[in-house]
């Protein structure tokens, strides 16, 4: 049963309103002298003309009070909803036990597709803690919508076009050789990469050298694309090895290269529609009306650009996944790119370009300033996590050496740190990179939540022959206990949150709080030594946390190991 849609009814009935209507108007007040659930009365004033408390008076004295509500009471213009502990507690208990993992899940999506763009980074160069938020968020974002029922594909949207590949092609026929890119990967690309940009500076015609060879790219040169194909396939190698450590997939890795037989069309249609304009050579279309400097799409050396890409790329979604949103998880310093292209579709006419939606996020620094690829100053994703799994099996080994399985552990452990703490951030907030920060297992971070699920998976295997029938839910009244049942309760509320607001966050500090409500109620309500019937109700307690605790840290891309 839905606490909430019985009450909307309860007073759409009493005060002729559309229960819908009232239903979203319904809060939970974070302040419990405030009620369970809480109806505010000032949106009605002005249709029923009356004043807000006078209007809580009137439904008072009019509703009919739903058999697991105690009290209804009128505190100014709010009507303040209390519920029955124990009936509350039974509700509650009784669904999480009854639904198991699928608990919180929603039907809200079926039908619908979203596809999300999330990671894509460019190849060639090294992947660093700058990509892992985009990473993270994005796949933490494909989990929530999935569990609310949406289908969802995830897009690896790489870089891996442009003519930063022609100025590798041509730093490598200079300075470079098969056996040391062969043997040094992604980093020896970005020391001729570096090296190309610093002889440039000496020496401008190199960046002609290099154009030249990304329109030979462009035009099909097969020396030209096997090279690219090389470095491409070595960068997924590195890439993969990555995304498998983080427990993150995509659905396709489509990336720009995908799109260089697709714009042509793009652009015929632009001309076609009248929207492309002649500027110093260049191919623009105007954004003055919007307030926007024009969005470039074909260069004055005939050359294409990201988001000429991105356009092609949108049109290819559109029909191949026939998406109702697509979001592109991408740092906030792109705004004006989204922003720009978004409204060259609105232009050419289709109304869907209201479903396509930039998902910003703050940057990542240093702590001696902005990360830089090209001098070297950044913290490599694989170094990162190498670390965060070195430091867990250290804790391990000095706390609980006898640990079975404790590779695995320490993995699930360091990998979720990192994971949690970046989806701790409000999404739009920049950060500064510190790994004591990062490698911290104290206080709201993903270790502690780890731990409370283990925690009461280990009460768990203590209990014997634990059955929840007929439990008898009149001990769960204390605080503690409703403390608990009412964050279990507003679970999917969350996670709809999380979803609408595209921000993992919501979920992880409600994780942090269940955890919170969690250890209090151990540390007050004694479990297995409690007399049989109260035991069995706090098993249940505790058997329900851990299933939306693990549900909840799956819907973040981390893993919830029973024994730690
Ligand atoms: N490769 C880009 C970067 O590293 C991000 C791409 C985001 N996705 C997109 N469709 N533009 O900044």
């Amino acid at each position: 049963m839905d606490f909430k849609l019985e009450i909307a009814s309860a007073i759409a009935a009493a005060a002729n309103l559309d229960k819908n209507e009232v239903y979203l108007n319904i809060e939970t007040p974070p302040d419990k002298k405030m009620g369970d659930y809480a109806f505010p009365c000032f949106r009605l004033a002005k249709t029923l003309r009356k004043a807000p408390p006078l209007i809580a008076q009137e439904i008072s004295s009019k509703i009919e009070k739903p058999d697991f509500i105690s009290e209804i009471k009128v505190q100014s213009a709010y009507l303040n909803f209390f519920t029955d502990k124990s009936v509350f507690a039974e509700k509650v208990i009784s669904k999480v036990i009854a639904e198991k993992e699928n608990y919180g899940r929603s039907t809200e999506g079926n039908g619908k597709t979203v596809v999300i763009d999330y990671s894509s980074p460019n190849i060639a160069k090294p992947f660093h803690v700058g990509h892992l938020r985009s990473t993270v968020i994005g796949n933490s974002l494909y989990k929530i919508y999935e569990f609310m029922g949406y289908k969802c594909v995830g897009i690896n949207h790489l870089g891996d076009w442009g003519t930063q590949f022609g100025k590798l092609i041509s730093a490598y026929k200079r300075w470079g050789s098969k056996e040391a890119v062969e043997k040094d990967g992604i980093s020896e690309l970005m020391r001729i990469y570096v090296k190309f940009h610093e002889e440039a500076e000496k020496e401008p015609s190199l960046n002609d050298e290099a154009r030249a060879w990304f329109k030979k790219m462009q035009d099909g040169d097969k020396e030209a694309l096997s090279l690219w194909k090389w470095f491409h396939d070595m960068s997924m190698k590195e890439f993969n090895r990555i995304y498998d450590v983080l427990g993150v997939k995509f659905d396709a890795f489509t990336g720009e290269s995908f799109y260089n037989d697709k714009m042509a069309a793009v652009v015929d249609e632009l001309k076609e529609k009248k929207l492309l304009k002649k500027s110093n050579g260049a191919e623009i279309v105007d954004l003055e009306e919007a307030d926007m400097p024009p969005c470039l799409i074909i260069r004055s050396d005939g050359g294409t650009l990201y988001a000429t890409r991105d356009i092609a790329a949108a049109f290819y979604r559109k029909k191949t996944y026939n998406f109702d949103k697509c979001l592109y998880v991408t740092a906030v310093d792109q705004n004006l790119h989204f922003a720009q292209w978004f409204k060259v579709i609105e232009k050419m006419g289709y109304p869907w370009s209201k479903d396509l939606v930039h998902v910003p996020f703050g940057l990542v620094s240093l702590p001696d300033g902005k990360l830089s690829t090209r001098r070297g100053k950044v913290v490599l994703m694989e170094e990162l996590l190498k670390e965060a799994v070195n430091k867990t099996r250290n804790i391990i080994e000095d706390k609980n050496p006898e640990l079975p399985d404790k590779e695995k552990v320490a993995r699930q452990v360091g990998i979720g740190a990192v994971i949690f703490d970046d989806l701790y951030n409000g999404r739009i907030k920049d950060v500064v990179f510190s790994w004591d920060k990062m490698l911290n297992f104290e206080g709201e971070t993903g270790p502690y939540v780890q731990y409370t699920n283990a925690r009461a998976c280990s009460i768990l295997r203590k209990a014997e022959n634990i059955n929840f029938e007929n439990i008898d839910y009149t001990s769960l009244t204390d605080g503690a206990s409703v403390d608990v049942c009412r964050l279990l309760d507003i679970f999917s509320d969350k996670v709809c949150d999380a979803a609408s607001k595209y921000e993992p966050s919501i979920v992880s500090r409600y994780l942090v709080d269940l955890s919170q409500a969690f250890n209090k109620f151990y540390h007050d309500n004694p479990i297995l030594s409690a007399e049989k019937e109260v035991c069995k109700a706090r098993l249940a307690v505790v058997k329900s946390v851990s299933t939306v605790i693990k549900a909840g840290l799956s819907l973040l891309g981390i893993q919830a190991p029973e024994q730690m």
